[in-house]
């Protein structure tokens, strides 16, 4: 192997089964080795929600060069039928704990097994610049993802890079949700898993990849 020749990557990628997951392993697949993670299914089980697991699980996997997340998840409700609460019992629970909470502390955790100029790769979503009726969580967890990458990418160690892709709705989701994204050009997960390839096989860090 030449000096010039890209080396094959090995790369963690939790939420490999999804809809964005699949897309991201097909295209990085192509040139590295992926690492699938779920909850439920895949090389390795781990979940967002559950820290001291999610350690466990990624000692045992030994060291990588990328860990992304494309998974996630958050309630969509009306804010007419959101009450003050505290956190566990309130509406935003769910995107706090999961989507937030759940890729900060695989991020966090990610440092102990990269290794030196490794990358991290989280997901947001249009959301947090473009609303929907009932999405306040999302705009909420999604803004909040954009400060986390931003603030943690100024001092991760061993020249670790950490990136934000932020995609609109996806064109395979629009069965789905089409009715609460008119007006929103869907947007390929193939063309959304190239955001990830620049995250991980290019040199930028603190960014927020936005692909509408
Ligand atoms: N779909 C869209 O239009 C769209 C648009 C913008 C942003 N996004 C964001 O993209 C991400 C993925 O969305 P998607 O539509 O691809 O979701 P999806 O099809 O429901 O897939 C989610 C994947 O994540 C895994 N997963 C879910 N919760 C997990 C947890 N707590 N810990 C570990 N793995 C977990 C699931 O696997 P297991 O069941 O095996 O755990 C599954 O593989 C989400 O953050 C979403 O907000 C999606």
């Amino acid at each position: 192997m030449s000096e010039t020749t890209p080396h094959r990557l090995r790369i963690l990628l939790v939420g490999a089964r999804g809809t964005l997951g699949k897309a991201v392993a097909n295209e990085l697949g192509k040139r590295h080795d992926i690492i699938k993670a779920g909850r439920g299914t895949g090389d390795l089980k781990l979940n967002l929600t559950d820290p001291a697991g999610m350690v466990a699980a990624m000692a045992e996997m030994g060291p990588v060069d990328a860990v992304i997340c494309a998974a996630g998840e958050v309630a969509f409700a009306p804010l007419a039928q959101i009450r003050p609460a505290t956190i566990s019992e309130s509406v935003y629970a769910l995107g706090l704990t999961n989507k937030l909470l759940g890729q900060v502390n695989l991020a966090l955790a990610a440092r102990e097994v990269l290794r030196d100029g490794g990358s991290i790769t989280l997901t947001g979503g249009i959301l947090s610049e473009h609303p929907i009726v009932s999405g306040s969580s999302a705009s909420m967890v999604n803004g909040a993802l954009e400060g986390f990458v931003r603030g943690a990418a100024v001092e991760m160690p061993r020249g670790i890079r950490i990136n934000l892709v932020s995609p609109s709705v996806l064109a395979e989701s629009m069965d789905a949700y089409g009715p609460f994204f008119r007006g929103f050009e869907p947007v390929p997960a193939a063309r959304v898993a190239l955001a990830f390839s620049r995250s991980v096989e290019g040199p930028q860090t603190g960014q927020v990849y936005r692909v509408v």
